[in-house]
C-alpha cells in the first residue's frame, strides 16, 4: 500500500548543485512528489525538527548546518515508501555507505549528509506535519 515519508536535501547538497540530480535518482527509483518546497530554515526551526536529538553533542552544529542555507523539503510517496527511502540514501555516515547510494555519491560527512528521510512511521507523521500544512498536501 502506498506509503509517505518525509525528505529533505540538506543544504550542503543545495549548496553543491546536486538537487536536480538527487531529485532524479528519488524519481528514478519510484517516487512520486506529494509536495515540494524550497525555504531557508532558522536555528530554531531546525531546533524543533531535530528535538529528538538535542541531548546529543552534535545538536548544535547540526541545527546550525540546517539554518547555513536553502534546503529542499518533500513528501514523497510509494509502496514502502519509509524503508525504500533508506536503502537508497545509503548510511548516515557516507564513509559506510553502499556503491549506488545518495550519500555515497553526493554527501561529504556524517553531518552533512546531503539528505534526510524519516526512520519510522510514526517520525514520518511528525515530520511531514512539522513542516507541510495540510491543504500543501492534496
Ligand atoms: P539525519 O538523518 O537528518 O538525522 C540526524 C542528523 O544528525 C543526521 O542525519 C546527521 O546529519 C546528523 N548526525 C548524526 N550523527 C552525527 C554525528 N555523529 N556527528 C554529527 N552529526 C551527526
Amino acid at each position: 500500500m502506498a506509503q509517505r515519508t518525509f525528505s529533505i536535501v540538506k543544504p550542503d547538497a543545495v549548496r553543491k548543485g546536486y538537487t536536480g540530480a538527487i531529485l532524479a535518482e528519488i524519481d528514478k527509483a519510484g517516487f512520486q512528489i506529494v509536495s515540494l518546497k524550497k525555504q531557508h530554515i532558522s536555528v530554531a526551526q531546525a531546533q524543533g525538527f531535530y528535538a529528538v536529538h538535542k541531548e546529543r553533542p552534535f545538536f548544535n552544529d547540526l541545527c546550525a548546518f540546517m539554518a547555513s542555507g536553502p534546503l529542499v523539503l518533500m513528501v514523497l510517496e510509494k509502496d514502502n515508501a519509509i524503508l525504500d527511502l533508506r536503502k537508497l540514501m545509503g548510511a548516515t555516515n557516507p564513509a559506510n555507505a553502499e556503491e549506488g547510494t545518495i550519500r555515497k555519491k553526493f554527501a561529504g560527512s556524517i553531518q552533512e549528509n546531503a539528505i534526510h528521510g524519516s526512520d519510522a512511521e510514526e517520525t514520518a507523521a511528525f515530520e511531514i506535519g512539522y513542516w507541510f500544512a495540510g491543504y500543501e498536501l492534496l
